[in-house]
C-alpha cells in the first residue's frame, strides 16, 4: 500500500474497528502507519464514526420537526431505544425520518417506537431492500414506474450517449457542454464547461472525476431520487465527462446514509460492466461517514484522502489542484445526470428547456405542502407554479426557503419570483440546491430560524474563527432572545457578526450561515420588533 492509499483507508478502517470507541484509533494507526492523533481526529470528526452504540438517529432538522420528529424522539427515548439526534437525512419529503445504521426509514410514527421496544426495527420488514420513495415525481411527466427496474435495458439505451460522444470527440463534447449553458446543480450554478475545459487544459495528465453525492443541505433530496431512479444517467454522464477531460478514474462519494442509493448505483455499474460499457474506466465507491461540510467540494476531497473534511482555501481550484494534488472535475449528481441528454438530444434542445437559465431543474418541495417530492420543471419557475404541481400549501403561505437552509427565508409576497440563480440573488437569497421548504401561517419564523442556526453551528468544521464563533453566537443570540421573551439585547450584534462571517469565512457554510436569522429579521420585522428598534 502507498502512503496515499493507507491514508485514504483510514475512515473505512475506523468504521470497521468500531468508530470512535477507545482503542480503535490506535489499531487503525498501527495498521496504516498514520499518526494516532490524526486518526483520532478523523474518528471524532465524522458523526457516524463518533456515534458509538447509538445506531438509531432521529432527524431533528426543520422539515422533520415540522412533521413530528420531537414526538418520535421522545417516544424512542421513553421506549429505551439507543437513539440520538441526526442532522438532515435528505428525506424532508417523507418526514419524520429515522436512520437505522446507514439506512433511512421514512415517515416514522411515535407509536412504532412505543409498540416495538427493542424490536422496533422489525416493524419495517423490507425497508432495507426496497426503495421507499415511490411517491415522488421524477421526471414530472413520468409515472412511478419510471424507477429503473430494468437496469440492463436502461443502460443499453443510455449507452447511446457514449456512442454519440465518441463520434463528437472530446472537443465536440466540450463544445456541446458549453453551448448547452449547463450550470452546476450543486449550489453555485457555476458554468460546467469552464470546469471541464479547466481540467482538460492541464499539463498534468493524471486527472480525476468526482461525483458529489453528499446531499445533506436541509430541504434537499433530489440527488437521492436521481440515484435511485436513473443511476444509468449518472454513470453515463460521468463516463462522458471522464473521456472528454482525459480522466480514467472516477470517485463516487455518496453520503454514508445513502445505503440504498449506493446499492442502486452499484447494481447499475455491474449491469454496465457486464455490457462492457465502461471497460476503459475505473470506478471507486466511497461512503461518507456523516458530515454536512463534506458536500463542499474541497472538504470532500480531503475526506476522500482519508482526512477530516475541512475545506481548503481556494484558489487553487480542484480543476488545477484537486484529489491528491491532481486536476479534478467534481460535479453534483443532477449536473452529471443532465449530460447524456445534452449529448444525444443536443445543446439547443437543453438550453431551450429552461425559462431563465438552461435546462430543467429538480426542485425539492417539502414542509407545509400537500404533495412533498421532487419536481422536474423548467429552470426559473416560480414558487406559485411549483406549488401548483405539488398540490398547494397546507394552510396559508407565510414564508419559504427557496434553496435549502443556506438560502434563508423569503416572505409569501415573493412567491411570484423566479426560482433561478439570478432572481433569487437579487433578494440576497439563492437557488442553492433548490430545496424549497414551505411554511404556513401557523409556523413561528423564530423557531424555524433557530433550527437552521443550530444546524450550522453543529456542522461548522471549526477551522476558521468567524464561522466557528459566529455560528455559535447567532444560535445563542436567538435562543436567548426567545428565552427572554423577545428582549432586544441578545440580537444587538447579529448584523455585525453576520458581516464578519460573510467576509471572513473560508467556505460557503460560514458565508451564508447567518441568513436564516438575518433574512427572518429583514422580511418579518413584526416578529422582531425589539431587534428592529435597536437597529440590529
Ligand atoms: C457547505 C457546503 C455544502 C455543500 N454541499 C454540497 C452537496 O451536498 N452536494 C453538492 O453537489 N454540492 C455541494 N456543495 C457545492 C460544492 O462545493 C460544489 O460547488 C459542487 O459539488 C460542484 O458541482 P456542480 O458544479 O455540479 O454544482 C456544497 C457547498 C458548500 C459550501
Ligand atoms: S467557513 Fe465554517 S465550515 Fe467553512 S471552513 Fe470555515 S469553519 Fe469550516
Amino acid at each position: 500500500m502507498t502512503n496515499e492509499s493507507s491514508r485514504a483507508a483510514v475512515p473505512d478502517l475506523l468504521h470497521e474497528a468500531g468508530g470512535n470507541r477507545p482503542g480503535a484509533a490506535a489499531e487503525v494507526a498501527r495498521a496504516t502507519g498514520q499518526a494516532e492523533a490524526d486518526v483520532f481526529g478523523v474518528a471524532s470528526f465524522f458523526d457516524l464514526l463518533d456515534a458509538g452504540d447509538q445506531k438509531l438517529a432521529v432527524c431533528t432538522g426543520l422539515c422533520c420537526r415540522l412533521r413530528g420528529a420531537d414526538e418520535v424522539l421522545s417516544a424512542a427515548r421513553a421506549a429505551g431505544l439507543p437513539v440520538r439526534e441526526a442532522a438532515c437525512l435528505a428525506a424532508c419529503d417523507r418526514a419524520p425520518a429515522v436512520l437505522k445504521d446507514r439506512v433511512v426509514l421514512p415517515e416514522v410514527q411515535p407509536a412504532e417506537c412505543e409498540e416495538a421496544g427493542d424490536d422496533w426495527l422489525a416493524v419495517r420488514p423490507g425497508a432495507e431492500d426496497e426503495a421507499p420513495w415511490l411517491g415522488t415525481i421524477w421526471p414530472v411527466e413520468a409515472d412511478p414506474d419510471h424507477l429503473v427496474l430494468d437496469l440492463a435495458g436502461a443502460i443499453e439505451s443510455t449507452g447511446r450517449a457514449s456512442r454519440r460522444a465518441l463520434e463528437l470527440g472530446a472537443d465536440g463534447v466540450l463544445d456541446a457542454i458549453e453551448a448547452s449553458g449547463l450550470q452546476g446543480r450543486g449550489g453555485a450554478g457555476f458554468p460546467a464547461h469552464i470546469k471541464w475545459r479547466g481540467v482538460a487544459g492541464q499539463a498534468e495528465t493524471k486527472r480525476y472525476i468526482v461525483l458529489n453525492a453528499d446531499e445533506s443541505e436541509p430541504g434537499t433530496f433530489k440527488d437521492r431520487e436521481v440515484l435511485l431512479r436513473r443511476p444509468d444517467l449518472v454513470l453515463e454522464g460521468l463516463a462522458i465527462a471522464a473521456r472528454a477531460v482525459g480522466a480514467s478514474e472516477i470517485y463516487l462519494y455518496l453520503r454514508g446514509e445513502f445505503e440504498l442509493p449506493r446499492r442502486t448505483l452499484a447494481a447499475a455499474l455491474d449491469a454496465a460492466s457486464a455490457a462492457g460499457l465502461y471497460d476503459d474506466l475505473t470506478f471507486h465507491f466511497h461512503a461518507g461517514h456523516g458530515a454536512y461540510i463534506c458536500g463542499e467540494e474541497t472538504a470532500l476531497l480531503e475526506a476522500l484522502e482519508g482526512k477530516r473534511g475541512m475545506p481548503r482555501i481556494k484558489p487553487p481550484f480542484p480543476t488545477e489542484i484537486g484529489l491528491w494534488g491532481k486536476p479534478t472535475l467534481i460535479h453534483n449528481v443532477e449536473t452529471i445526470a443532465c449530460v447524456p441528454s445534452i449529448i444525444t438530444r443536443g445543446s439547443e434542445w437543453f438550453a431551450g428547456l429552461g425559462r431563465s437559465g438552461a435546462g430543467t431543474k429538480l426542485y425539492c418541495l417539502s414542509g407545509d405542502v400537500a404533495r412533498p417530492g421532487v419536481y422536474e420543471m423548467p429552470l426559473g419557475v416560480t414558487l406559485d407554479e411549483l406549488l401548483e404541481a405539488g398540490g398547494g400549501v397546507v394552510g396559508e403561505l407565510k414564508a419559504f426557503s427557496p434553496g435549502g437552509a443556506s438560502s434563508g427565508f423569503l416572505p409569501a409576497t415573493e412567491s411570484g419570483r423566479a426560482l433561478d440563480f439570478k432572481a433569487l440573488a437579487e433578494v440576497d437569497s439563492m437557488l442553492g440546491s433548490a430545496g424549497v421548504v414551505v411554511l404556513n401561517t401557523t409556523r413561528d419564523l423564530k423557531g424555524a430560524a433557530l433550527d437552521q442556526l443550530r444546524f450550522f453551528s453543529e456542522e461548522s468544521c471549526g477551522q476558521c474563527a468567524p464561522c466557528r464563533i459566529g455560528t455559535r453566537y447567532q444560535h445563542h443570540a436567538l435562543s436567548r432572545h426567545l428565552a427572554e421573551n423577545g428582549a432586544a439585547k441578545p440580537l444587538e450584534h447579529v448584523a455585525r457578526v453576520a458581516h464578519e462571517m460573510t467576509e471572513g469565512s473560508i467556505c460557503g457554510l460560514g458565508m451564508t450561515a447567518s441568513l436564516p436569522l438575518t433574512s427572518a429579521m429583514r422580511w418579518f420585522p413584526d416578529e422582531f420588533p425589539a431587534a428592529d428598534d435597536d437597529g440590529a
